[in-house]
């Protein structure tokens, strides 16, 4: 078959039956638009046609418009006159038109199905607008079909939330008109649509019908509670906005007013960075798997079947828990019963609030315990066809660990840590298994976070980074792979992050107005002493120490965090850090970190009084964050990600980095690695003196980029790397 398209074949019944064609998710690509516009004319316009059914071919509907025109056309890709006419044909031709939706409707293939006359679906089929996920909104008329088919409040609710809902649902809410079994579908829907023109079944309008809008006095006050909502959550973006104003507009002055407003909120989210900025997270996402040199070969992942997980901890218990929600077996050892019992309690517990927030059943949650054995000794470890050790960072021990394990283990066996800070290669020091050594590198808590670094030393085989990744998928994580060096990439980039806001506090700038800077004006989840104090000062402290040691000429050694350790200030967990923290563990500024502040400046000797250098949140946002970017691309020049679009999906899914600002490279990029470069430089100048320069001072990577105008995100070529 060839490129995308839409086919059309009359029956002998007089239906015509239109196929989207464009596998996997018959994505609407402008020439399968064309084609379904063509189709459309011909089907309205030849005699042998009394009705018209729309599908998609193997099995699936439409995941939507394709996402790669936006990536080429740089925002919109949408040709306006082609959208109004489809839309218009599909609704108001002179033929009914019934969609036959199997498996998925989302964006504008769920707009395509809007505009038919009428819709059937498939049991499990999932229908959703999902384009503000994109930083874009619907853009095929579903601001206004959609209100006008299940009401104002439940589909601003779905775009705003992007979430898709369940063909039950869909059922009820009157978004289909019927739920068929796959093998019934088409004649279902032929029949519908004949039924349709033979008058024995209503043909509906939607974009006419009132029926289930909320009265305006209702409906206004609905919009502008959701507008209210949006603000808040999200102050950052101004899409869901354009969306809300599209909707508005339909409901004020009727739904062909509403079009032209959706036509124009579209194309002004469409030229905004943040549209870019997703659409880059979108298929970064996804090429994370891709990996050159691995994925690219001749080689077959083999499936992990069963693991054992050394730890019961915090770690331990949720890597077990991820594992066996994925239909993996798990073997949890422990060094005694004790501790055993309580790592086989949290995994218990992590599914119990699975269950309490409706995620699973009961019944399911002990079908998935069922599939963790506890064990105290090595015996059953033959069976197994991966280990993740998680016990305490100790080097010595992971080293006997290891050994052990390449004894009782299988020779194909993956034996992996989850160490955070420990060379991988150190771990595997005292054995001869060194190709089927990897880090797997969960982010607490474990069954949540959605990243996992799979971090390859030179000597691990491909296979077993292959099958690493293979399992990352398989727990539903999102797998990175990256090299083996101090923090490896997430930690490594991240390093700078709370040293650059201790730096300013020994400057003279208030702790809790740095904060803020980051999370309200940024968009972070917490700013970096909010963070601190989550991960704990003595955790800090050490992991400070590492990157000293590792890198001296760059690391800004951080008097506050020592001053924290010195005061048993350890954050969350003792009740107070740079916080005090109530018994519902909430986080109130507490005046009685000015002492330890003040002794922090004084040990700095950078201090020169009053509130410190005049700086606006941007200013600090910069100073954070651009030695941050600074870090990245030393990460992405010695070639420790694949592709620098992983660092930007790795700080989206472990610091929470904004999406909608592409991730830390592609941030950097929109600003342009010549302003980075730029103020770097200036900070290095400043701080020379202070023998700060190397803190600052752009890496060979940036300052090349900034010089030749070339993308931080175009990386290096394999063969060129520094
Ligand atoms: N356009 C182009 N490619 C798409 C696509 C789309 N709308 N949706 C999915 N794909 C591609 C993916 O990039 C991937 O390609 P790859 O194999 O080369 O990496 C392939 O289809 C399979 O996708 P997934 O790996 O994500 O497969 P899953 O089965 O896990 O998920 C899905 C399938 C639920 C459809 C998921 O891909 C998805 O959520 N897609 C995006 C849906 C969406 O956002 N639609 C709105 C588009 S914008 C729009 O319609 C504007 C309109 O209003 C005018």
């Amino acid at each position: 078959m060839g490129g995308p398209t839409a086919t059309l074949e009359v029956g002998s019944d007089g239906v015509a039956i239109i196929t989207l064609q464009n596998p996997p998710v018959n994505a609407l690509h402008p020439a399968v638009l064309n084609a379904l516009f063509n189709c459309l004319r011909e089907a309205h316009s030849r005699q042998d046609v009394k009705a018209i059914v729309v599908t998609g071919a193997k099995g699936r509907f439409s995941a939507g418009f394709d996402i790669n025109q936006f990536a080429k056309s740089g925002g919109g890709g949408i040709d306006s006159r082609i959208n109004d006419n489809f839309c218009a044909l599909l609704e108001s031709g002179p033929k009914p038109t019934v969609a036959a939706v199997e498996s998925l409707a989302l964006g504008g293939g769920l707009e395509v199905a809007l505009a038919c006359n009428a819709r059937l679906c498939t049991p499990g089929t999932k229908l959703g607008l999902p384009e503000l996920q994109l930083g874009i909104l619907p853009g095929f008329g579903g601001t206004q079909r959609l209100p006008r088919l299940v009401g104002l409040q439940t589909a601003a609710q779905m775009m705003l939330t992007s979430a898709p809902i369940n063909d039950k649902k869909a059922a009820k809410l009157g978004l289909v008109d019927a739920v068929v079994p796959a093998d019934k579908l088409l004649p279902a829907a032929r029949t519908w649509a004949a039924e349709i023109a033979a008058g024995t079944k209503p043909r509906n309008f939607t974009l006419y019908r009132t029926d289930k809008l909320e009265p305006l006095g209702e409906a206004l006050p609905i919009l502008e509670f959701a507008r209210a909502e949006t603000q808040k959550r999200a102050p950052h973006l101004t899409h869901p906005l354009l969306c809300l104003d599209a909707i508005r507009t339909g409901i004020e002055e009727g739904g062909l007013a509403g079009l032209r407003q959706e036509s124009f909120a579209f194309n002004k989210a469409a030229s905004l960075d943040t549209h870019k900025a997703l659409v880059h997270i979108f298929f970064a996402q996804r090429a994370t798997k891709k990996v050159r040199g691995i994925t690219d070969g001749g080689l077959k992942p083999r499936r992990i079947k069963k693991i054992a997980v050394l730890g019961g901890g915090l770690m331990g218990s949720g890597i077990a828990t991820a594992s066996a929600l994925a239909g993996i077996d798990v073997l949890l050892k422990e060094v005694n019963q004790k501790f055993l019992e309580g790592g086989l309690a949290r995994i218990k517990s992590n599914l119990a609030s699975r269950v309490k927030k409706g995620k699973m059943t009961q019944e399911a949650a002990g079908a998935v315990f069922a599939r963790v054995k506890g064990t105290l000794d090595y015996n059953d470890f033959c069976s197994v066809d991966m280990v993740i050790e998680a016990v305490i960072e100790d080097v010595g021990l992971k080293q006997r660990i290891f050994a052990d394990l390449e004894k009782c283990c299988r020779p194909d066996c993956i034996l992996s840590s989850n160490t955070s800070t420990i060379d991988i290669t150190l771990i595997g020091a005292k054995t001869r298994a060194a190709d089927r050594i990897v880090g797997a590198h969960f982010f607490s808590p474990a069954h949540i976070m959605p990243l996992l670094e799979i971090v390859r030393t030179d000597k691990t085989s491909p296979q077993v980074v292959l099958d690493t990744l293979e399992y990352g998928s398989a727990i539903k994580k999102t797998p990175v792979v990256v090299g083996n060096c101090t923090g490896f990439a997430v930690n490594r980039v991240f390093f700078p992050y709370t040293q650059a806001a201790c730096l300013l506090v020994d400057l003279g700038l208030d702790p809790y107005k740095i904060d803020m800077a980051i999370y309200a004006g940024f968009g972070m989840p917490m700013g970096p002493f909010r963070l601190s104090d989550l991960v704990g000062a003595d955790i800090g402290l050490h992991v400070g120490k590492n990157f000293l040691d590792s890198f001296p000429e760059r690391t800004y050694p951080a008097n506050l965090i020592v001053k924290l350790n010195e005061a048993k200030r350890l954050g969350e967990k003792t009740g107070s850090g740079f916080y005090a923290y109530d018994a519902k563990r909430k986080a109130k500024p507490d005046p009685s970190l000015a002492p330890i502040v003040e002794a922090s400046r004084k040990a700095s000797g950078l201090y020169k009084g009053g509130k410190g250098p005049a700086m606006s949140p941007q200013d600090i946002i910069e100073f954070i964050f651009f030695p941050v970017v600074n870090e990245g691309c030393r990460v992405i020049a010695e070639g420790i990600v694949d592709k620098p679009a992983d660092l930007d999906v790795a700080t989206v899914l472990s610091m929470g980095f904004p999406a909608y600002r592409g991730g830390l490279i592609k941030w950097a990029d929109l600003i342009g690695p010549a302003r980075v470069a730029e103020r770097l430089n200036g900070w290095a100048a400043q701080f020379e003196a202070a023998g700060l320069a190397g803190f600052f001072k752009p890496c060979d990577y940036l300052a090349n980029a900034a010089k030749n105008g070339t993308q931080l995100g175009a990386g290096v070529s394999p063969g060129s790397r520094m």
